[in-house]
């Protein structure tokens, strides 16, 4: 696989090709999901759940995810490396400089914040000074107290239009990609048309432009015994981790996963 820029990714969109991404933590695994084909490596702040055992992303620092990304970078072979701002990371506008320069300097070329519209003047900020963002919309787990648990959002139009004028505003500041979590098939469907952006869906319905899960979760692996209505275990009928991360990324490309019964309804 030829390096994955930001410019592949915007062809993928144009000629309609899905983009695979996968949670990664370490160098082993970037290897491996690397020879799958997939195209994003996403250190995710998830981390503080599936390595770390907390029940919540909110304890994981920015030190944590500079070593997963220092990591991960040593075993990748092309993958694009997209790195979490972490709870609290990016509050004002200096922290955020200095959280993404230690993530940027450990092996990110993309950093994630989570959040809407009023994300707007940092990502043009952070554009300015050669830093790519990638904005998470719709489930933000950082924001679970606020929520109330990790429950679908934007159901209903309101909260429908609020969403899609966040991505169009996050769009016109300069951000590189959306993930959208959690939200109902069509609104993401919504969204990935109206953006000319690459837009990737966790539990997004299958008309974004790509698709991500954590990698605990596609292997089948829980701590807590519960797995998401999104997350198909690719283990099963594998017989090697290798095999069900070349099978997630060949479902992705060609579309059988997700399948409607991963979706969620507005
Ligand atoms: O932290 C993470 O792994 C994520 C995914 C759920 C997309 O943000």
């Amino acid at each position: 696989m030829s390096d994955v820029t930001l410019t592949t990714l915007l062809e993928l969109k144009q000629r309609g090709e899905k983009i695979t991404m996968l949670t990664c933590y370490d160098a082993t695994f970037a290897a491996t999901a690397c020879a799958a084909g997939v195209e994003i490596l996403l250190i995710g702040d998830s981390l503080g759940m599936v390595l770390q055992g907390h029940d919540s992303t909110l304890p994981v620092t920015v030190a944590d995810m500079a070593y997963h990304t220092a990591a991960v970078k040593r075993g990748n072979k092309g993958a694009l490396i997209l790195c979490d701002l972490p709870f609290m990371s990016a509050a004002t506008l200096e922290q955020t400089y200095q959280s993404c320069t230690q993530l940027m300097q450990a092996g990110a070329h993309m950093v994630k914040l989570e959040g809407g519209a009023w994300l707007a003047e940092s990502v043009r900020l952070l554009a300015e000074r050669g830093i790519p963002a990638c904005i998470h919309l719709g489930l933000t787990p950082q924001s679970v107290n606020v929520f109330g648990g990790y429950k679908v959002q934007g159901r209903g139009e309101q909260q429908a239009q609020k969403m899609l004028d966040d991505a169009l505003a996050l769009e016109q500041a300069g951000a590189a990609l959306l993930l959208l979590e959690c939200v109902p098939s069509e609104l993401a469907a919504r969204i990935s048309r109206a953006v000319r952006i690459p837009v990737i869906g966790i539990g997004a319905g299958a008309d974004t432009d790509g698709q991500v899960l954590v990698l605990h979760d596609m292997l089948g692996l829980s701590l807590s015994g519960r797995t998401p209505k999104f997350v198909r275990n690719f283990m099963q009928g594998q017989s090697s981790i290798a095999d069900a991360i070349s099978l997630y990324s060949r479902s992705v490309k060609d579309q059988s996963f997700p399948a409607a019964e991963h979706e969620f309804r507005a």
